[in-house]
């Protein structure tokens, strides 16, 4: 299943740009830049995005973090990593790392934040609980997660387009999540704060990993 999930975003890879850029009406990227910007993070910390695609926001978070900063992208697809690899070749500080998000190869707490755009929802339900794990083992004690999301739609006929599709790709677990997205992302982190993008019908759900007492 996996497998044919991957196939799925490298056949999407090839539209992905065009297909976001009509979807969202953000031609700009605003929304994009709104989360960057949200992202607690100063010169030399270590970001990570996950589920990254074709370089949505890598670019915008090494400028961030700066020269002495790490910016790592994971994703699962080599069509979507290939054109962020194209993207990003001239910096030095972006690592592109191919793994699936339910299982990162990396130590325990290193990361200072971890951002993850329009992806969380398209996991399948049991996917996004041990996601959740892994970000929350990988993020160093008071760093944040930021997960950005299309907001559920207004028009009926477009909201009923939306539920059917996140029932369709997550399945009955996503959909629980989506109904009570706050209080799963309570049970993992800290403290969760929700914002809504001024473009791009977008939200951010903003976590903080407790510090240790
Ligand atoms: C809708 S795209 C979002 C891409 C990008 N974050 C953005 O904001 O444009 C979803 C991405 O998640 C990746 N993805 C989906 N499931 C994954 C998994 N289990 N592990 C790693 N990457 C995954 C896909 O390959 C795809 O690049």
């Amino acid at each position: 299943m996996k497998g044919l999930r991957r196939v799925y975003y490298d056949i999407f890879s090839r539209f992905y740009d065009g297909f976001i850029a009509l979807h969202s009406r953000d031609t700009q990227g605003t929304a994009r830049t709104f989360l960057v910007e949200r992202v607690p993070v100063q010169n030399g910390d270590s970001v990570l995005d996950l589920c990254t695609g074709t370089d949505t926001l890598l670019t915008y978070l090494q400028a961030k973090v700066g020269p002495s900063g790490q910016v790592v992208g994971v994703d699962f697809s080599p069509g979507m990593l290939k054109i962020a690899e194209r993207r990003t070749r001239n910096l030095p500080n972006v690592v592109l790392v191919r793994a699936d998000a339910d299982s990162l190869p990396f130590a325990s707490e290193i990361f200072d934040a971890v951002t993850c755009s329009h992806a969380f929802y398209e996991l399948k339900g049991e996917t996004q609980k041990r996601v959740l794990q892994e970000i929350v083992r990988i993020l160093r004690p008071g760093g944040a997660f930021l997960m950005m999301e299309h907001d559920v739609p207004s028009n009926p006929f477009v909201r009923t387009l939306f539920y059917f599709r996140l029932a369709f790709i997550g399945g009955g677990l996503a959909m629980t999540f989506l109904r009570h997205e706050q209080e799963v992302l309570e049970d993992y982190f800290g403290r969760v704060e929700k914002v809504v993008a001024p473009a791009g019908r977008s939200k951010i759900l903003i976590c903080q990993k407790l510090c240790r007492m």
